[in-house]
């Protein structure tokens, strides 16, 4: 058995262009208050044509492998946690291991439950660590989706995409992740879906609001009962955690989701404590939209990138949800200069200098991406380094770094 195993290094990858929920407001003749405020969400990432969940997957390793100083050969475990896949056999971990130079001694492959598929990947790398078969090696899991619900439906503001690369190891250097405790609350439920033959998804949303709610007290209380704690006279279970980060669809549902929390810890103003315990996992969310699997991974990013304070040596809580549907609660300890190294991003840099698209463009997007599937290859466009090229004999190409 080893000691502390954790989040070693992050990597955050969105697209290069993005939406104003203001401006689709307006479109949409929908008051804008209703997007920001209302839903939470001021900005949505739009991948190009020549972006895929492969491209966003490969740039966000290669930044988490970057930013540790860690090689492709030292991971012996690389997963990919994705709803958006683009092949139904051959998993996005693989074309990923390929651009960005995963070893071959590497176990290679991709999980599915829908926004919980990356967390799924993610414990299963946790215990591969702690069972001592990584004899030292790294876990690189990654998180990336396309969310799309289709131009003028409800879910349209709640769209958006990202990767989120997460590497793993002993005696990590961002968050040590508590072992044998986690809430895990799961149930056979359609809230939110995608039939194989669609590229975008279906859902029940206020129904979908409902379950994530319900999950969300299921794992909870599973969590405490596991923790076993008593809190200290005038304070409350989830006081243990000096910040929360939960699963963001849109900011407002982890505002509701904060206030269902506290009120089964027993909190009369189970509102109070959102600016302090999680309005700060929030900044980035509000700024990407929802990227399904990544979007609990993005919130704890913002945490470490944009929490006013120090969360260095405190406990942060961690809510995953997937509709369909898993939820697990479980927490870690933020680690000695962990806000330095994620702030060396410069993520907030990134999004200020992404390119605003007119709602005209950003259509003509969503129609050109019905097709890219069958796109013939040819040279990389805006995105270069990883992007997609095409299809050349059935079989999807990319740039590589340096190649593009
Ligand atoms: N000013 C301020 N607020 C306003 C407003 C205005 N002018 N007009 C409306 N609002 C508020 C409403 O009061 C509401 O807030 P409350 O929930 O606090 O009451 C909020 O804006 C949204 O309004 P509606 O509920 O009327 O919006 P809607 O019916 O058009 O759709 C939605 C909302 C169901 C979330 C829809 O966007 C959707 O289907 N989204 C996709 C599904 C989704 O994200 N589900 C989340 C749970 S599932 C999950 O977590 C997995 C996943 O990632 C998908």
């Amino acid at each position: 058995m080893t000691s502390t195993v954790g989040i070693d290094a992050l990597g955050v990858a969105v697209p290069s262009t993005c939406v104003r929920l203001e401006d689709l407001a307006v479109a949409r003749n929908v008051e804008p208050a209703k997007f920001l405020q209302g839903l939470g969400t001021r900005v949505m990432g739009v991948a190009l044509p020549d972006e895929d969940t492969v491209t966003l997957a490969a740039r966000a390793a290669h930044e988490a492998l970057q930013s540790a100083g860690v090689r492709g050969d030292e991971v012996g475990l690389l997963a990919v946690g994705t709803e958006t896949a683009v092949d139904h056999s051959k998993p996005v971990a693989s074309y990923v291991q390929g651009l960005v130079g995963i070893g071959s001694n590497c176990r290679v492959f991709e999980t599915k439950h829908a926004c919980y598929g990356g967390t799924a990947a993610l414990q299963l790398a946790l215990d591969w660590i702690r069972s001592g078969s990584a004899r030292g090696r790294k876990a690189l899991v990654i998180c990336s989706d396309i969310a799309r619900y289709g131009v003028g439906t409800p879910g349209e503001p709640t769209q958006g995409a990202g990767a989120v690369a997460i590497l793993l190891g002993e005696a990590p250097r961002l968050v040590a992740l508590e072992p044998g405790v986690s809430g895990v609350y799961s149930q056979d439920v359609h809230d939110f879906w995608r039939p194989l033959y669609s590229k975008d998804a279906l859902v029940d949303g206020h129904y979908s609001v409902k379950c994530y709610l319900d999950a969300l007290e299921g794992a909870w209380r599973n969590y405490r009962e596991l923790v076993a704690e008593v809190p200290p006279a005038g304070s409350f279970f989830s006081d243990r955690f000096a910040a929360l980060a939960y699963h963001v669809p849109y900011g407002k549902l982890a505002r509701k989701g904060h206030q269902r929390l506290r009120e089964l810890d027993g909190d009369p103003t189970p509102d109070t404590s959102f600016a302090r315990l999680v309005e700060p996992g929030l900044v980035l969310p509000s700024l990407v939209g929802n990227i399904y699997t990544g979007s609990l991974y993005l919130s704890l990013t913002s945490l470490l990138a944009c929490h006013p304070g120090s969360l260095e040596g405190q406990r942060v809580g961690l809510f995953s949800y997937g509709s369909g549907s898993c939820a697990e609660f479980f927490g870690g300890t933020v680690q000695p200069g962990a806000h330095a190294r994620v702030r060396a991003l410069g993520l907030m840099e990134r999004l200020e200098a992404r390119r605003v698209l007119g709602i005209p463009e950003y259509e003509a997007i969503m129609r050109e991406r019905e097709l890219i599937d069958e796109r013939p290859a040819g040279a990389a466009t805006e995105t270069g380094a990883f992007g997609y090229l095409g299809v050349e004999q059935e079989r999807r190409t990319y740039a590589r770094r340096g190649a593009a």
